[in-house]
């Protein structure tokens, strides 16, 4: 019999090519709103294959619900929407997408730094407002981009990709991350150094770490209290990175000097949300990998993950390659029984992602 999988929202057709052949598939027809939870736990229960969105959250009650399911396969490089561990005791492979974002996030990231530095949104406003009079020698002055300090919080895919855009704007670059990677501090001249230096030093301090238990509320009051008054931090990883109300603190008594905003710890953030009405601040809706052909190739690669994993063979971005251990060919004890393990792979298949492809998010 064919395998089942529920899709969680309409998905490029270019994308689904990769689908068809033997593949039952149902699919949450809504382009925008995300499929409710109960529409969800109902179709986890019938199926072997999930391709989910980052605002789908895959937990312990879903994967209790769902006794047939082998895959997740989530059309995001984050992961903070999905429970990778009870996905592995669940024996439940769940992968993500990463590298075909990169560039895009970077162009994003380094979009809102410049945006919020020069006040681009902010001008613009104020021009179709009626207020720009003649030019003036101090309307609407911002800071300087070439030749400042930025400070990458995770030098994963998409930090390595803004500090090569930083290089055309004579910046000089500082990174903070929880390896170290000297191969990209040789290529890319970027130099290492703790978080409060960095914090203490950079001009512009951009976020791109992924959220896990580790960066969950790491930069906070103290942090912020360490930056300069005249930087900029821009958070284009996950909003929760960020202590919300430390952060609007920091802009409000002009701690620092603006914030460029692409997610937010609850989203869609409220349009009347206080932090995303200061002028300081330049809010986006999440969009950093939305580009037509990065989209496609985000579903096309989610797509491919999913297919492959339900064919037995190891998806691409396998997040949790634990799971393998329950393949019935592994050696050792899975804390499982094997009997009840679902990803029938080999033992031949394993090549674990290194933690970098887990990596960034964006
Ligand atoms: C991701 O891939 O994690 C982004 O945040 C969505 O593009």
């Amino acid at each position: 019999m064919s395998a089942r999988v529920y899709v969680t929202r309409r998905l490029p057709v270019e994308a689904l090519t990769g689908l068809q052949k033997g593949i039952q598939v149902e699919t949450w027809p809504e382009e925008e709103a995300p499929v409710p939870r109960d529409t969800l736990l109902h179709a986890a229960g019938d199926v072997e294959g999930i391709l989910c969105m980052l605002t789908d959250t895959i937990d312990e009650e879903l994967l209790a619900a769902a006794p047939g399911l082998r895959i997740v396969a989530n059309m995001a490089v984050g992961c903070d929407n999905i429970d990778v561990d009870a996905c592995t005791r669940h024996g439940v492979m769940a992968t993500n997408t990463p590298g075909v974002p990169t560039e895009t996030v970077a162009d994003l990231a380094f979009g809102l730094l410049l945006a919020v530095a020069r006040r681009i949104p902010e001008a613009e406003r104020a021009l179709l407002a009626g207020q720009w009079k003649a030019w003036s020698p101090m309307f609407m002055v911002g800071r300087d981009v070439h030749g400042a300090t930025l400070g990458i919080l995770g030098l994963g895919r998409i930090g390595r990709a803004v500090a090569r855009r930083a290089r055309g704007f004579s910046m000089r670059v500082l990174y903070w991350d929880k390896v170290r990677n000297q191969d990209a501090e040789r290529t890319l001249d970027v130099e290492y150094t703790t978080l409060d230096h960095l914090l203490g030093r950079s001009d512009y301090v951009v976020v791109l770490l992924p959220l896990t238990g580790e960066t969950v509320g790491l930069i906070g009051g103290r942090e912020l209290g360490l930056m300069k008054p005249t930087s900029v931090l821009v958070n284009v990883g996950r909003g929760p990175i960020v202590v919300r109300q430390a952060l609007y603190d920091a802009l409000v008594s002009k701690r620092i000097w603006g914030a460029g905003l692409d997610v937010f710890d609850h989203e869609p953030v409220d349009p009347d949300d206080e932090i995303v009405n200061l002028e300081n601040v330049v809010a986006l809706p999440h969009i950093g990998s939305a580009s037509m052909a990065t989209r496609i190739s985000m579903a096309a690669l989610a797509v491919e993950n999913l297919s492959t994993g339900l064919a037995g063979r190891l998806p691409p971005n396998l997040v949790n390659p634990e799971v393998l251990r329950y393949s019935p060919e592994s050696a050792g004890r899975p804390a499982i029984p094997a009997s009840e393990a679902r990803p029938v792979i080999t033992a031949s298949d394993r090549q674990p992602q290194s933690p970098q492809q887990r990596g960034d998010a964006g």
